[in-house]
């Protein structure tokens, strides 16, 4: 990556995102919009669909390090100029791979974020369950996408230029019904060209694990649900969601492979500080 490259590429860059603009899609005002939904971003996010760069160098600014994936090189390689223009590359991690199968821990993302990705995906729903297994109990999930006005801004620009824009239909309700199955708790917000879904198990899980939580570790085999105190605490869980209408679905079966895992037990931020004696 020479210095003439990502200048040129920049200037590539600031021309389509000018004319985008005249068409009628400002991804300034997007990703501000975007960002605004998200409520708090962890330190370290991971983010799905790098493409070139456009929201990726937006969420730098807001101060993370991003671990970036795309599975197309040369997409990627743009996201890379540019991020290299905003001098931001040292907190980025790329990653060319497919974002269906990742390499990252179970659980090993607090936020995890993919912006107008899903309808480059053949099927977004092996998307979505690698996601689920990577966002951490108390992380959040955010998936933005082009809305019909979306879509039509960029079908306009693509045709004066007498292209296609590429895109795979799918109904953001199939995504929702997904999410909610599964225990999340979603917002969905409308912007100008696009919506924003936020996705959060957060509540589900606090109660959980101080309810639940043994003091000690314990090794999965030993959780038997019936007769312990532990099980009878998740029947009280179980119970009071299904009272509240909450859906009674116990937090370890959200996990696509359905066993119960590590998630729970001795996670770093779920143990509440030890109070302190107070001597006189
Ligand atoms: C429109 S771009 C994303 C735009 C980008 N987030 C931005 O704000 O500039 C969509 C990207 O999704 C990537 N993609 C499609 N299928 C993928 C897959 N299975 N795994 C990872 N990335 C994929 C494409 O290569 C493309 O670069």
């Amino acid at each position: 990556m020479t210095e003439q490259e990502i200048l040129e590429n920049h200037e590539r860059f600031a021309a389509r995102t000018a004319l985008l603009r005249k068409f009628g899609y400002d991804s300034d005002r997007a990703n501000a919009f975007i960002l605004s939904q998200a409520h708090g971003l962890d330190t370290q996010v991971l983010e799905i669909g790098s493409g070139k760069g456009r929201f990726l160098v937006a969420l730098l600014l807001q101060g993370p390090s991003v671990t970036s994936v795309d599975i197309d090189y040369s997409e990627q390689r743009f996201a890379r100029l540019n991020v290299a223009y905003a001098g931001l590359s040292d907190r980025v991690r790329f990653l060319q791979a497919d974002a269906t199968r990742l390499p990252f821990r179970d659980a090993g993302f607090r936020t995890v974020v993919s912006v107008n990705a899903l309808h480059h995906f053949p099927d977004w729903r092996p998307l979505l369950s690698e996601l689920f297994r990577l966002v951490d109990p108390l992380g959040t999930l955010i998936l933005a996408d082009f809305s019909e006005d979306g879509y039509a801004v960029l079908d306009r620009l693509y045709s004066a230029e007498r292209k296609v824009h590429p895109r795979v239909e799918y109904r953001v309700d199939d995504v929702c019904n997904i999410l909610t199955s599964r225990g999340w708790r979603i917002h969905i917000a409308q912007g100008e060209c696009q919506w924003v879904l936020t996705a959060t198990r957060l509540q589900r899980a606090r109660r959980f694990f101080y309810e639940v939580r043994p003091q000690k570790a314990v090794p999965h085999a030993h959780l038997g649900p019936e007769g312990s105190s532990y099980g009878a605490a998740v029947r009280r869980q179980k119970d009071s969601d299904a009272l509240s209408g909450v859906l009674a679905t116990p937090l370890w079966s959200m996990h696509p492979s359905g066993e119960v895992r590590g998630i729970s037990v001795n996670h770093r931020s779920l143990h509440r500080p030890k109070r302190r004696r107070q001597y006189s």
